[in-house]
């Protein structure tokens, strides 16, 4: 059967990337924080999965406002890196894990969550960031990626507390899957950040803090925290926080490990933290 065997969450800036991509990370702006995910780099290495399921956002780049899927799940063969605006990134095209996918769109839709199945979609940072982060700069990616999309750019978001009970109808999904897989699931977005506006750079360091500590030790209560706290809090885009609420849902119920943890400031306009959590 398969299983879930760790969540990664992170940050997905899109600075990163161009950083990346243009041969800064040695700057001294960028260096401390490239340098808080060799770890992350040599754990995956360490622990590679069969699968990826990535939980992040789409910004307006394949979906606009004529189409808005609160949960999207993608279910085709491969998904090339978006335009967004510079051309798309020199990234390697996103491999995807159709058998897989379908599966799990399957058993999450007969529990009651209502998903929108994406047969061709392109993906922009919110997806491309993390595997960078993750895997530097490969010829290809190490492994299958299932893309699922959450809308946290236009009211109305869903609820952190459906996306906690999302990831565990996930991971239902996952160990019902008939093969040997080691699954890990990643959510991304975050953390404190407001791009425009009056507030626009906003960063709250404690309230960050104090994410981490309770998406660690008591998610499900921290899965209570409404909206507006988000955005009082940690900004309008600080949202995006609650994809990472999905992952952590599909974790076991027991502790997990927490493997690494890091948090900078700044990267662009927003504060970025980062986990590794293992299931034991
Ligand atoms: C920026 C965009 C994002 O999607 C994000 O999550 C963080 C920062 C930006 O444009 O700087
Ligand atoms: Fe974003």
């Amino acid at each position: 059967m398969a299983r879930i065997t760790a969540s990664v969450y992170t940050s997905h800036v899109p600075a990163i990337g161009a950083a990346l991509d243009l041969g800064k990370t040695a700057e001294p702006y960028w260096q401390p924080l490239f340098k808080g995910y060799e770890t992350s780099q040599q754990w995956l290495k360490d622990n590679q999965p069969d699968v990826i399921f990535l939980v992040y956002n789409d910004h307006a780049t394949a979906f606009s406002l004529d189409l808005i899927p609160t949960f999207a799940i993608g279910t085709a063969a491969s998904y090339q890196p978006a335009d967004e605006g510079w051309g798309p990134r020199p990234v390697p095209t996103v491999i995807g894990h159709p058998e897989l996918a379908s599966h799990i769109a399957h058993s999450v839709i007969q529990d009651d969550f209502d998903l929108t199945i994406v047969n061709k979609m392109d993906v922009d940072h919110g997806l491309t960031v993390p595997l960078s982060l993750m895997c530097g700069q490969p010829q290809a990616w190490p492994c299958p990626v299932i893309p699922f999309a959450v809308n946290v750019v236009q009211y109305p978001v869903p609820s952190g507390r459906r996306c906690f009970n999302l990831g565990r109808a996930i991971r239902k999904a996952v160990q019902s899957f008939d093969a040997d897989l080691k699954v890990q699931i990643w959510g991304t977005g975050g953390m404190s950040h407001q791009l425009q506006g009056p507030r626009a750079g906003l960063i709250n360091r404690a309230w960050d803090n104090r994410f981490l500590d309770r998406l660690i030790s008591e998610p499900e209560q921290l899965a209570q925290v409404p909206h507006i706290d988000y955005v009082r809090e940690a900004g309008s885009e600080g949202i995006e926080l609650v994809m990472w609420l999905i992952a952590r849902g599909a974790m076991s119920d027991s502790a997990p490990v927490v493997k690494h943890r890091f948090y900078h400031v700044p990267a662009s306009n927003t504060a970025v933290g980062h986990l590794i959590l293992e299931n034991t």
